[in-house]
């Protein structure tokens, strides 16, 4: 009974939005029940500890191995019946909230990944959920053989929240890469005189921009494009944060060049942060030599690193703009690429599309997922909990000889670990989805920490804790 009053108790602050305005002072009856509702708590949790010690503070109150059986159930109906094309955490979530996530058993987790960086808002932020569920209610899909009244307000909205004269929708992150890649191709061959069929794309070696046959091609990583040859032609890969091979690859082959396309930082490569300076200086040469600069901000943008847009960190205004990920804000797969006329105009009806471009439904989540990013000033947030993180994780480097370095922006960072530890970096995100944080290696030695935006101090602190304590634990093997 004591158990179950402290779970509810646990339960309700665990409700509460992560992105809650600050409390207003009590009236002194309130402040008198809140004392003793308090009161009531801290007596049921010594309670709750004495008859149930291996209840950690972040199983929000329940026994340790409620679910187990279920997750087992699921975790194997999955396994049999699903491709093995992913290697996920044996966790099975069922509930999310903020920066908050519960399994099937009940225990709740800080989110340290977001889904990549699509759930910048939080997990079922109120506002987008009452837009999804409005417009899910009212119209969904017309697909664009008829115009639909959501998606006019969404081209009028998104152009005029990043600058850009004209927006194409599509879905998924790598369909937008894709438009992109098509877009510069058809600039460079209409526009910029290129022989048709000829025109090549600069990609930076480690990029990551999904799974489609054109992101295999340009991929240097073997997982990515081992035995899905043929390839497409028509890229050519130079290292990252390396000006002068752009440079010399310009000079070389510059007029039949389309396009270079880059990530402000890679993030799936292991949040590598280039040199301050390094996209402004691509940018400079691109436009020297009639290229276009197109940013892939699918991870790195919608205010994940401190500013709405990661190259604004650099004073750069992308040719072409690649969003995906949070603009639904985790919802839904919603992506855009954005131009203006002298590019985007190559693009004439027939010759580019997606059912589900531009649906209705999207498009009234994305103009609420773009609001509350600005509204809720969650770039500014970002900026801030992402120094107080590495400001906290730099202690652990002090600390750790085989922590390497904890590098990132915003609240995009990785903690880099010596690929000779002998606790690998699956290993730790398994001691700390045990202990209550969520995060995921990239690599076998880098673990990517992303929570969502909304996420409030006091629960990175809590987050920072669990932290410590399984580097702590692991540094021995
Ligand atoms: C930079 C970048 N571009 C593109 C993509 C592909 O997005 P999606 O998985 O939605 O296709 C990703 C996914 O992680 C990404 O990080």
């Amino acid at each position: 009974m004591v158990a179950a009053v402290f779970a509810l108790l646990v339960e309700g602050w665990l409700r509460a939005p992560a992105a809650a305005p600050p409390p207003t002072a009590p009236s002194p009856s309130v402040a008198a029940a809140v004392s003793a509702l308090l009161l009531l708590a801290v007596a049921s949790a010594l309670l709750v500890s004495t008859l149930w010690p291996r209840a950690s503070a972040s199983s929000g109150g329940y026994p340790p191995n409620a679910g187990a059986d279920e997750a087992s159930r699921l975790i194997a109906l999955e396994d049999k019946h699903g491709a093995h094309n992913y290697h996920p955490l044996p966790v099975v979530l069922s509930r999310g909230q903020g920066a908050l996530v519960w399994d099937v058993g009940g225990k709740v987790h800080f989110d340290f990944l977001s889904a990549y960086s699509a759930v910048n808002q939080g997990h079922s932020h109120p506002r987008i959920i009452s837009a999804l569920v409005d417009q899910a209610k009212t119209l969904t899909l017309t697909s664009r053989a008829f115009h639909n009244d959501q998606l006019g307000e969404f081209c009028g909205f998104i152009t005029s929240f990043f600058g850009y004269d004209k927006v194409l929708p599509m879905n998924s992150g790598v369909e937008a890469g894709e438009t992109a890649v098509k877009l510069a191709r058809k600039w460079a061959h209409f526009k910029k005189g290129v022989p048709d069929g000829t025109a090549k794309v600069i990609m930076a070696e480690n990029n990551f921009w999904g799974r489609s046959i054109a992101a295999c091609s340009s991929s240097s990583d073997p997982d990515c494009y081992k035995g899905y040859g043929p390839f497409t032609p028509g890229f050519e890969l130079i290292p990252y944060n390396d000006t002068r091979a752009l440079r010399e690859l310009l000079e070389r082959e510059g007029k039949s060049v389309a396009a270079f396309y880059v990530e402000p930082i890679q993030g799936e490569a292991g949040v590598v942060v280039p040199s301050p300076g390094y996209l402004a200086e691509c940018k400079r040469l691109c436009a020297q030599h009639n290229v276009l600069l197109i940013a892939d901000e699918i991870q790195t943008g919608l205010c994940r690193t401190g500013k709405m847009l990661c190259c604004e960190h650099d004073g750069v205004r992308p040719d072409v703009l690649v969003l995906g990920k949070a603009l639904s804000g985790g919802t839904m797969p919603v992506s855009a690429v954005l131009a203006d006329d002298g590019v985007m105009g190559v693009i004439t009806p027939g010759t580019h599309g997606s059912t589900y471009g531009g649906n209705p439904l999207a498009c009234r989540v994305a103009i609420e997922a773009l609001k509350v990013l600005r509204d809720e000033r969650l770039a500014e947030r970002a900026e801030a909990l992402g120094r107080m993180f590495r400001g906290a994780c730099e202690q652990l480097e002090r600390k750790y000889a085989w922590v390497e370095c904890v590098r990132g922006r915003g609240l995009l960072n990785a903690i880099v670990i010596s690929k000779h530890h002998p606790v690998s970096a699956m290993t730790i995100c398994l001691r700390l989805a045990d202990a209550g944080v969520l995060a995921k290696p990239t690599h076998d030695y880098i673990i990517r920490f992303a929570p969502p935006l909304v996420i409030t101090e006091r629960q990175m602190d809590d987050a920072l804790r669990i932290i410590f304590a399984v580097f702590a634990n692991s540094a021995k093997a």
